[in-house]
């Protein structure tokens, strides 16, 4: 159950359907014969459309939530600022223009298990962060707003802005802003 009510909660409802683009490239990475090219090129474009559309979650997070709450808070840093989701699509653009044959296919194959791999881990984690508050309000209660500042290492700065973003909206704007500010991110999520 989400941690807060549902009209106002701005991540569980579009993380869903991240998590089910998640669920399927993993599925297409298992099945697809990789020294088949017709193979291999279908499922290296379904994945530039699957991180397209995370580059427009990612988006959307930044434009409806992420600036508006920098507008009311200054300790909100911007948590999708490594930019993965570029480099993985640059990978995939370079595997669709570059792979001549099956020997580099096969190679290139591995390279990108590794990446897909590595990103998953790094995604699922994000977005469950991003969701889940409860325990992690606890935690974090005896923490100023300000407690990014002392971290230098990014992956913490970035996490611990994941865990904060639902409770500081739920500090920083009323109910009645709050069900906007989700009924926009939900129409820009559909626009898509
Ligand atoms: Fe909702 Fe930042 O992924």
């Amino acid at each position: 159950m989400a941690p807060f009510p549902d009209e106002v909660d701005v991540f569980t409802g579009p993380h869903w359907r991240m998590k089910q683009l998640v669920g399927l490239y993993c599925e297409k990475l298992s099945k697809t014969n990789f020294s088949n090219n017709k193979d291999f090129r279908s499922f290296l474009q379904s994945l530039c459309a699957t991180f397209t559309e995370f580059k427009m979650h990612e988006q959307i997070e930044n434009e409806y939530i992420i600036c508006l709450l920098q507008q009311r808070s200054n300790t909100v840093y911007n948590v999708h600022s490594d930019n993965k989701l570029s480099e993985m699509l640059s990978l995939f653009q370079r595997g669709l223009r570059n792979i001549k044959n099956e020997c580099e296919q096969l190679n290139y194959a591995q390279q990108l298990k590794e990446r897909l791999e590595d990103f998953t881990q790094d995604f699922l984690p994000h977005m469950k962060e991003e969701e889940e508050v409860r325990a992690q309000c606890n935690a974090l209660a005896t923490l100023p707003l300000g407690v990014t500042a002392p971290f230098q290492c990014l992956d913490m700065i970035e996490d611990v802005c994941a865990l904060v973003f639902q409770p500081m909206l739920m500090e920083y704007f009323t109910y009645e802003e709050l069900k906007d500010i989700k009924k926009t991110v939900m129409a820009q999520h559909c626009r898509q």
